[in-house]
């Protein structure tokens, strides 16, 4: 090989290392720059509002399933299937019990609101037990009869005292046996909705979350 020989070899595959380095560093600008845009877009508020159901009707679920079902009374009444010599109770507080389904799902919900989330949940239904649960906004109201027609959660945008929200409200069904009979014999539910008598997988009420978006 002569030396211009030699020479022009080098320069060759010096050029290359640098086109290559170029061409990696445009990679991850490109790369960089989609990463970008997508957090600039971020996630879709039907989409986190899924999420979000997904896990709090997972605990309910797991919750009622696995803890109040095994327990020997459920408020007042013996339970069949019971198996702890414990009472799931709404004075859980004073007996030694432990708090129903709705109480754990508040519990867990003030918890959430004292660690300054930005969204807020609740539950609601048309058959009551606890006054603060009935459906009161229109939007609550036509959420909730939907919700009940259909079996499928109701989506929308709206707003509260100058606030934009998207709001959700997914269907809450009787998932355990024990969900029907606590309700069916509770003395409030029989004194307000004498003929209404819950069957398993229907819906009886509703999860509702509210999340804030940005004016911009
Ligand atoms: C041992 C009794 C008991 C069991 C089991 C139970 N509930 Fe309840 N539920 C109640 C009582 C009592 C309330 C109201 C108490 C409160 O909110 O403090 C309530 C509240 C609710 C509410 C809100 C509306 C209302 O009535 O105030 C919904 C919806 C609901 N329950 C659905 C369910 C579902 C679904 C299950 C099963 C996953 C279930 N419940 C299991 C007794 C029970």
């Amino acid at each position: 090989m002569t030396l211009v020989q030699r020479w022009t070899q080098l320069l060759r595959t010096r050029t290359v290392a640098f086109f290559s380095t170029i061409c990696a560093i445009a990679v991850i600008a490109v790369s960089c720059a989609g990463g970008g845009t997508q957090a600039s877009v971020g996630i879709a508020p039907e989409m986190v509002a899924d999420y979000i159901h997904t896990v709090m009707q997972a605990d309910r679920t797991a919750y009622t399933k696995h803890v109040v079902s095994r327990v020997a009374k459920l408020e007042g009444k013996d339970n069949e299937k019971g198996v702890l010599a414990i009472e799931a109770t709404e004075g859980w507080q004073q007996t030694d019990g432990i708090p129903l389904p709705a109480q754990m799902f508040r519990l867990g919900a003030d918890i959430a609101s004292e660690s300054g989330s930005a969204f807020t949940y609740n539950l609601i239904s048309p058959w009551y037990i606890n006054d603060s649960h009935e459906p009161k906004s229109e939007f609550e109201k036509a959420a909730m009869d939907a919700t009940i027609e259909t079996g499928e959660s109701y989506k929308d945008y709206q707003e509260v005292g100058g606030q934009q929200y998207f709001s959700a409200l997914y269907p809450d069904k009787a998932v355990a046996e024990a969900c029907v009979t606590c309700h069916n014999t509770h003395p409030i539910h029989l004194e307000r909705y004498p003929d209404k008598e819950f069957v398993m997988g229907e819906v009886m009420g509703g999860i509702m979350i509210n999340i804030p978006l940005d004016a911009a």
